[in-house]
């Protein structure tokens, strides 16, 4: 894994909403679409933050870009503020001109007899989009990418999952304490991510130190599904210093 480290996570962010934008572009000039897997969570507020900006000020259009979400917890009613498809409106797809049906976020709503085939057709979506271009990944404490709890499968697929006790009570403040936490989650798989040309992960903070120096400099296991990305030839760890402390 290639990292890179900034000296704060606010710059760092422009730097990714800048590569995200010039492959935007670079679709746009061979009228192809881009295909962006998408990540929620504190960690990629600011660029999205950036990404809007670039509409706005600089017309930076996203009339060709699909984006396929990672998770989302389950149950959860989209219309929920807890909701991740709250959060990407919120942030970023209501201020942008992706039409709506290019977003894709996995459907908390849908029954329990419904999904499994559900997460198949997510899957067969991802392909049929040709896959994806960029997946942008935060990291959990657990050393979780997308919902892909320790144990996750290297070759798994879209499916629902249990979370992890930590990644729970890292969630309770934004429920208003544990118990209001969903125990369960679907997403992307780690396979499904494994897959995209390019991977840009994301860490911020000194609490993620010690999950960041197991991804980069720990081996390739499942107790840390971060790991498997060592496996992946074109991802970037970008790290702000605090993120970074405890790397050799
Ligand atoms: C969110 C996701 C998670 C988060 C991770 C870090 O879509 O897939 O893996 O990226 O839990 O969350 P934050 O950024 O809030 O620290």
């Amino acid at each position: 894994i290639h990292n890179v480290i900034f000296k704060s996570s606010d710059y760092a962010s422009i730097i990714i909403a800048q590569e995200i934008a010039s492959l935007i572009k670079e679709k746009q000039a061979k009228q192809e679409y881009c295909v962006l897997g998408l990540a929620t969570g504190s960690s990629p507020i600011k660029v999205y933050e950036e990404l809007v900006r670039l509409h706005k000020e600089e017309n930076l259009s996203f009339s060709n870009v699909i984006t396929f979400n990672l998770d989302e917890y389950y149950p959860m009613k989209k219309s929920n503020v807890q909701s991740y498809h709250y959060f990407m409106h919120e942030h970023l797809f209501n201020h942008v001109d992706i039409l709506s049906e290019n977003v894709h976020i996995p459907d908390g709503t849908i029954s329990q007899e419904n999904l499994h085939q559900y997460c198949i057709d997510y899957e067969l979506k991802i392909n049929a989009a040709g896959g994806l271009d960029f997946q942008l990944l935060g990291i959990g404490r657990t050393g979780h990418i997308g919902f892909n709890e320790p144990g996750s499968h290297y070759n798994s697929v879209t499916r629902s999952i249990t979370l992890d006790h930590l990644t729970r009570s890292d969630a309770a403040p934004a429920f208003f304490g544990i118990e209001n936490v969903p125990k369960k989650a679907i997403t992307m798989g780690i396979g499904t991510i494994q897959k995209a040309k390019r991977i840009v992960i994301m860490a911020w903070g000194h609490k993620k130190a010690d999950v960041v120096k197991e991804t980069i400099e720990g081996g390739v296991t499942s107790e840390v599904p971060a790991s498997y990305l060592q496996h992946h030839n074109n991802v970037t760890f970008v790290l702000d210093q605090e993120a970074a402390e405890q790397l050799t």
